[in-house]
């Protein structure tokens, strides 16, 4: 199965996006409440619709960035948020995307992914953070599809995809999911060596 932009492009044109809940997701916007630092560099990759990053800037996060294969989704976070900086919208590859983040945030991008990804999925995190940053967010603990996305998983495969590269990585069951996706979520938490 093709992947690419094309498919993704797709999928917003035609209004098939079950994926999107259509606000922050609740256990990232917890974990966002609690962030003191409005100037850390923030990179939400795959972010369509982009809800957090929307979150986020309402706060006073300056320096949020979301970068997707397609362009498509962005137009509604400017309707919605018209002052969002639209130099921190990037259209293109999260695995050839450029930047130095101290938090990245994960919300169904590495489910979108086909699961032979996952290896550098991992590492091009680990590079895009810098020393001390973190990987943070929510990842399914649901086989869900082998043949299309979302494809799915649990903590065991996760850790031992991770702690390669992240030995601190962390992955525990969401306490406050959305209904839909309760008891279905696990929050991870992957810090970068300072
Ligand atoms: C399932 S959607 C999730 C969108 C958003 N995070 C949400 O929860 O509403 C996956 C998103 O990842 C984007 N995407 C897929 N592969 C990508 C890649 N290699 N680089 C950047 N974005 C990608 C798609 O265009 C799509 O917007």
């Amino acid at each position: 199965m093709n992947l690419g932009s094309t498919f993704w492009e797709g999928r917003y044109l035609d209004k098939e996006t079950g994926w999107d809940i259509g606000s922050v997701s609740t256990p990232l916007k917890a974990y966002f409440d609690q962030l003191t630092d409005r100037e850390h560099a923030v990179l939400i990759p795959g972010g369509g619709r982009s809800y957090e990053a929307e979150y986020l800037h309402r706060r006073g996060f300056a320096n949020v960035h979301v970068v997707d294969l397609t362009g498509a989704p962005f137009a509604d976070l400017l309707l919605r948020c018209p002052d969002f900086p639209r130099n921190h919208l990037h259209v293109g590859d999260f695995f050839t995307h450029a930047g130095r983040y101290d938090l990245i945030v994960e919300q169904t991008f590495f489910c979108a992914l086909d699961p032979s990804l996952r290896p550098r999925y991992v590492r091009r995190m680990h590079e895009l953070l810098a020393p001390g940053g973190k990987l943070v967010g929510v990842l399914f603990d649901d086989p869900l599809f082998a043949d299309h996305p979302p494809f799915g998983g649990n903590a065991e495969e996760y850790r031992k995809l991770f702690s390669p590269v992240f030995p601190q990585a962390a992955f525990a069951p969401c306490y406050n999911s959305i209904k839909p996706r309760a008891g279905r979520e696990l929050w991870m938490k992957a810090p970068k060596e300072a």
